[in-house]
């Protein structure tokens, strides 16, 4: 009783001072009242923008798996400013033209605040110009090129960031291994023509192997459809080089692998972060993976706590060992909710300008700070497969 009467006071009161503000009477008007506080979000929508199936379908599912890990884990801790996040996740189908519809998807009919993914260079190359348009901040936990956050004149993309290395750094890396440690005098490669990342690897590959006194000996080009590379790859064995430089996803690895080494090229292959993947094994067979080395972004036999943590939590829910997909987007899901929290509201403006002052964010593979170009600065890590063809940590690079 004494409540209600309490409430009906309230309401008389709030009544006469409509009217005498609407009455416009011979006092001055008060002051309007402040604009009512935006009504909390029930949820923050996160758009996943994901191979999910098609050629490269294992990226999309570790990175996926691990994000929604990640927004399990900040959700059970309360969300980020008391508001739960929520993954809206859509397959690209390994396909640009998809990545494109699906972040424009995202954006106009599902209402995502921000954007994660797609994972391969050339599918966020695809989606960055929709983040652009409709100015939602667009991060990438994998994509390598350089060309995904900075444009053709220099100017960083203002929609983009990435939480990984730059290629420039991996083929730099790479190339510096196959001299340095393999002892390797001559190298060919074997470049995928349709491909931004093994494009971009291979030049960087060939400028610093050539810069350190080795030589190319043989250059030659699939296209990502080929499965038969024996005629090409007849030719690069018959210019018997130190090593063989494959920078492409695990599918065309594999098979470049296991058919080199059906034909009797025996030296070392060296590879890049998209060798990363369980397929891998199956398509290869562990003989062909003897002497293959690739660089990658982090190792599940790190020590270190927060690593072991991570790796023993997503073998508990997903029953595998993360891989470096997986592990890249556990920390784009973390970084991201941490820019939320910075931004003070789920609004992509302001996110934006968050995600850009990231300083010192320490996750499972490594520190990440984000630069003027929208790049972390990170160490890289070479991997090598053990008799049975299991991954292996061979060494640690900083940069
Ligand atoms: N760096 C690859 C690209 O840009 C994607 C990738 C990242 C693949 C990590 C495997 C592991 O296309």
């Amino acid at each position: 009783m004494k409540l209600s009467k309490k409430v009906a006071l309230i309401l008389v009161l709030a009544f006469l001072v409509t009217i005498a503000g609407g009455c416009g009477g011979s006092k001055p008007a008060p002051a309007p009242a402040p604009a009512p506080a935006p009504e909390k979000p029930k949820e923050i929508l996160i758009g996943a923008n994901f191979e999910l199936s098609g050629n490269v379908a294992t990226f999309g599912i570790s990175a996926v798996n691990a994000i929604e890990m990640a927004f399990a884990e900040i959700n059970a801790g309360g969300g980020v400013n008391g508001i739960p996040l929520k993954l809206v996740k859509v397959d690209n189908k390994s396909d640009t033209g998809e990545a494109t519809n699906v972040a424009t998807k995202l954006i106009t009919q599902d209402k995502v605040v921000a954007l994660l993914g797609p994972v391969t260079s050339t599918n966020v190359l695809g989606a960055v110009p929709v983040a652009t348009q409709y100015k939602v901040p667009l991060i990438t936990p994998t994509g390598t090129n350089p060309k995904i956050t900075v444009d053709d004149s220099g100017k960083t993309r203002e929609w983009a960031f990435r939480t990984c290395f730059i290629d420039p750094f991996q083929g730099f890396v790479g190339a510096n291994f196959a001299i340095n440690t393999l002892k390797a005098k001559t190298a060919a490669i074997f470049i995928e023509k349709n491909s931004d990342y093994a494009k971009g690897l291979a030049e960087v590959f060939e400028k610093t192997f050539t810069e350190k006194g080795g030589k190319i000996v043989a250059k030659e080009y699939f296209v990502t459809e080929d499965k038969d590379f024996r005629a090409t790859l007849t030719k690069i064995k018959a210019a018997n080089p130190d090593v063989l430089y494959v920078p492409s996803y695990y599918e065309q690895d594999g098979l470049i692998a296991k058919q080199a080494r059906e034909l009797g090229y025996t030296k070392p292959i060296v590879g890049a972060d998209g060798w990363d993947s369980e397929k891998l094994l199956q398509i290869a067979g562990a003989k062909a993976l003897q002497e293959v080395y690739f660089t990658n972004h982090y190792s599940p036999q790190d020590t270190d706590p927060k690593l072991v943590k991570f790796v023993e939590n997503y073998k508990a829910k997903y029953g595998s060992v993360p891989d470096a997909l997986a592990a890249l987007g556990y920390d784009a899901a973390y970084i991201l909710a941490d820019a939320i929290k910075r931004a003070g509201a789920p609004e992509p403006a302001k996110i934006k300008d968050a995600l850009a002052a990231t300083k010192g964010f320490v996750g499972v593979t490594g520190s990440v700070s984000i630069d003027d170009k929208h790049n972390p600065v990170k160490g890289a890590v070479i991997i090598t497969f053990d008799k049975d063809g299991k991954q292996i940590f061979k060494e640690k690079v900083n940069p």
